[in-house]
Order: structure tokens, then sequence, then C-alpha cells
């Protein structure tokens, strides 16, 4: 049985991954067809309400992938938008927002393999089984 065809968005930064050799035309990840990337300058600059925008639009999950912490050539990107992910810093995720369905990555350019396997663990995670029908 073939995995459930899912549409994921993600928000990666342009210094995090070698993109120009993993996106095909239409800016899906060769490795992952079912995940759709927006490029960003800086993991930083995505806001979650862009992410929550995502999921309302339809998609079944999204992430954000920045460089390594520690590593954000604009020196705090990374960190801010972790912390807003984990409800530290504003602005904050909306108290709806399910959390499962919201991932992030911190990678370096040689963590291509790294990154597709927290992908794919990220994914596996996510339930996507609809609910039971109230009789
Ligand atoms: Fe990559 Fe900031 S430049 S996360």
């Amino acid at each position: 049985m073939s995995e459930p065809k899912r549409t994921i968005i993600g928000f990666v930064c342009e210094r995090s991954l070698p993109l120009e050799r993993m996106l095909g035309p239409d800016k899906a990840l060769l490795d992952d067809p079912d995940t759709k990337v927006v490029i960003v300058p800086c993991s930083g600059m995505v806001k979650p309400t862009l992410m929550e925008a995502a999921l309302t639009a339809g998609a079944d999950a999204t992430f954000v992938c920045g460089c390594a912490i520690g590593d954000c050539h604009y020196r705090t990107g990374n960190l801010m938008i972790r912390e807003r992910l984990q409800g530290k810093r504003n602005p904050k995720l909306r108290k709806t927002t399910d959390r499962r369905k919201v991932g992030m990555f911190f990678v370096t350019m040689k963590d291509k393999s790294a990154f597709l396997e927290a992908l794919a663990e990220f994914k596996a995670s996510l339930d996507v089984k609809p609910l039971p029908e109230e009789e």
C-alpha cells in the first residue's frame, strides 16, 4: 500500500540547503514531491501567521527550515523563528493551530540527508486520518 498523498509546505532558508540541486521546476523536492518549498532569505523572516496561512490554504502540514543554530547569516533569525514556534517570543502560533502540523528543522548545507530523514519522520508523525464520522 502506498503512502497517502500529502501536501507539505516548507519555508526554507536559501542558505540552509543546496536547494538548486533539490528542487524541481514546480519547487517540489525531488526526493519528496509532496513537499513544496518556498525559498526565503532567512528563516527568521518567516512568521507563524505565514505557516498558519499555508495550513488554512489546505496544506496538511508546514515547516520552516533554517541554518543550524549559531550559523544564521543574519545572526539570530533561526533563533527567533524557533522561539516563536516554541511560544517563547511574539508573534506566536495561535492557540487553535495544531502544533503537530508545524515542524522546524535547522541544518547545514552538508545536512541534506539529515534534513530528508527529519522531514520523513515529521511526515510519519502526522495524523492525517480523518476523525470517525459521528452518528
Ligand atoms: Fe539561514 Fe538565517 S540565514 S536561517
